[in-house]
């Protein structure tokens, strides 16, 4: 939810700001805008629409100065229109500021403000760049102006400010929000994400809640909201640039779905102890809890299904955002099991924020390194698929099934587990290849405005999943349904031509979802049956290969993702940034 990023050093700021925001585009991409000071000149350049757009119409990357910040968008407060999109100055344009959050008092601090500052957009962020230069004028301290504007705001907050008459500085604060201090040669980076400036430096710094950083081109300093000094250490991140290029692919989504032969495998590369312990954990716990939001929920409920089986303690599995009864449930005795690719969605965040004074054990699920999530958890599995950079989840979907499989195969003593999940992720590429058979398949959901994803039991959030594909990439009404559901209302919306995608591999629940399709099939649906065996009710027949039963999921999803993005493509829509979604939401 939106990206920011800041640079101060002997280069010129605009164009590293640029790079800098196109790889943060997944963040948000309604608008964007860059901001320089030079020679006491504050340039800012800001519009709507997408990076490229922007700097083809105003040249956001040319613009003097060696210190400056910068801003991609995803509407909160306030329509996508050029007053809305940051970089915020203050009145005097003295001091100007990119911010990622909510500012959840800004209605007040607003009316509080209004008698002596004119307030240009409807953002919560402009707020702050006027209550900053409120308190600055009394001290001229930026330090102690931000600890002091810090103790004013309600909400959660990312920010990087510069002021014009400290051109060798700039500030950096952070609430509930990812900050991140990239630390190059005569140079410093501030960002909301790693991949901003990882051409230029691996050695980062991670900032906690309720701190402030000042960064020159050679200093870096940390002070808490209370203004305590705090010395950290820097961390050398494993990714590379090459990590974040499209390759020969024509967009990173189709890419991150072709790297997932690798990437599960890389999933199951944990650190052994590590890994002992957090299952020894898992085991031990009285009461467990899993939780996530979008696709990390679909792994949520698919982790209850099996782990239900191999735990004696209940196991739920709860949506992030809606936490409160499960919260009142967790106490000391408890496991909570976050799920997050980024590592910083909000609503997530925040349930481990209400539960961890209760002592209540964190086992994380997670890819982003140096996230928030990682950092307060008892004992965080990383994913290890390296950044994904399509806005809809795809190889960190298939990265967290490995890793759950991993766990399920632990807690059953199942010794050969690793080469059999192994044995699977060579299975992948077969699968993919053969993207050219679905074209009918396309064509049919082109068409269509509704389309139904049917699958039991641990095929259900499958088909959730599907289902959250097609809507997020391709545009088209989808509902993920457990089969046995139709009859209660979905029937109704069946007609002629309707198409239901039946994920259906051979197991205990091949029957049942037969019947559904049938049921569907005789209202006039048009069944598209995903299975290791064809079936005479399929008016389409996607072929999997035979595998574990447990272990269907990970292939079964494959078509499905493939479906997602050529239909997207045959739409002319964009399936790296899809309208109106970001990829780390970080508000609530
Ligand atoms: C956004 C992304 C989804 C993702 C969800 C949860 O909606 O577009 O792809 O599944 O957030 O994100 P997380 O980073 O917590 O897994």
């Amino acid at each position: 939810m939106c990206g920011i990023t800041g640079y101060i050093g002997k280069k010129d700021a605009a164009p590293i700001l640029l790079q800098a925001l196109k790889r943060m585009e997944y963040r948000g991409y309604d608008s964007a805008g860059i901001s320089t000071i030079h020679k006491d000149n504050v340039t800012i350049k800001k519009d709507i629409g997408r990076i490229d757009s922007i700097n083809e119409k105003i040249e956001l990357g040319k613009a003097e100065g060696s210190i400056g910040i910068a801003h991609t968008r995803w509407a909160t407060h306030g329509g996508v229109t050029k007053e809305n999109a940051h970089p915020h100055p203050s009145c005097n344009q003295e001091i100007v500021l990119v911010h990622n959050g909510i500012i959840e008092n800004y209605q007040k601090l607003s009316k509080e403000l209004s008698n002596n500052h004119e307030i240009i957009s409807e953002t919560d962020s402009e707020i702050i760049s006027h209550l900053i230069e409120e308190e600055y004028n009394k001290e001229k301290d930026p330090l102690k102006t931000l600890k002091n504007v810090s103790k004013k705001l309600e909400g959660s907050f990312a920010l990087i400010v510069i002021f014009n008459d400290k051109k060798d500085e700039i500030y950096g604060m952070r609430k509930y929000a990812p900050l991140i201090v990239g630390i190059g040669k005569q140079e410093n980076f501030i960002s909301s994400d790693i991949v901003s400036f990882i051409d230029y430096t691996d050695n980062v710094i991670f900032l906690e809640d309720k701190e402030i950083v000042r960064v020159t081109s050679n200093s870096i300093e940390i002070v808490n909201f209370d203004g305590d000094k705090i010395s950290r250490d820097k961390t050398h991140v494993a990714w590379e640039a090459a990590d974040i290029s499209k390759e020969e692919f024509s967009h990173h989504t189709i890419k991150e779905i072709h790297e997932q032969t690798s990437t599960v495998q890389n999933a199951l590369k944990q650190d052994d102890e590590k890994f002992k312990e957090f299952v020894e954990k898992l085991k031990s716990g009285k009461n467990i809890f899993i939780t996530g939001s979008g696709s990390s929920f679909h792994i949520a409920l698919i982790f209850r299904k099996m782990l239900t089986k191999f735990v004696n303690s209940p196991v739920q599995a709860f949506l992030s955002s809606e936490a409160e009864e499960y919260i009142e449930l967790m106490n000391n005795n408890a496991i909570l099991i976050p799920i997050s690719q980024s590592g910083e969605t909000a609503d997530l965040l925040e349930v481990i924020r209400n539960v961890k004074d209760k002592g209540v054990t964190i086992l994380s699920i997670y890819n982003t390194l140096g996230s928030s999530l990682s950092r307060v958890s008892n004992i965080s599995l990383n994913l290890n698929c390296g950044p994904e950079i399509g806005v809809a989840a795809t190889k960190s979907f298939t990265s967290q099934l490995a890793i759950v499989y991993k766990i399920i195969f632990e807690l059953g003593e199942v010794k050969n587990g690793n080469e059999m999940i192994i044995e699977l992720s060579k299975k992948i590429k077969d699968v993919l290849s053969k993207e050219k058979s679905l074209q009918e398949i396309i064509e049919l959901l082109n068409e269509s405005n509704d389309v139904y994803f049917l699958g039991r039991a641990i095929h259900h959030p499958i088909a959730l999943e599907g289902a959250l594909k097609l809507k997020e990439l391709a545009y088209i009404h989808a509902e993920g349904m457990a089969a046995g559901e139709i009859k209660h209302g979905t029937l109704a919306l069946v007609e002629e031509g309707t198409p239901a995608i039946i994920i259906n591999p051979k197991d205990e629940s091949y029957d049942d979802t037969i019947n559904n399709a049938a049921e569907m099939k005789a209202r006039g649906a048009k069944i598209i049956g995903i299975s290791s065996e064809n079936n005479e009710v399929y008016d389409h027949w996607i072929e999997i290969p035979q595998v574990e039963k447990i272990l269907y999921p990970l292939i079964e999803l494959l078509p499905l993702q493939l479906l997602a993005y050529y239909t997207a493509i045959r739409k002319k829509n964009n399936p790296d940034y899809p309208r109106n979604l970001a990829k780390s939401v970080t508000v609530k």
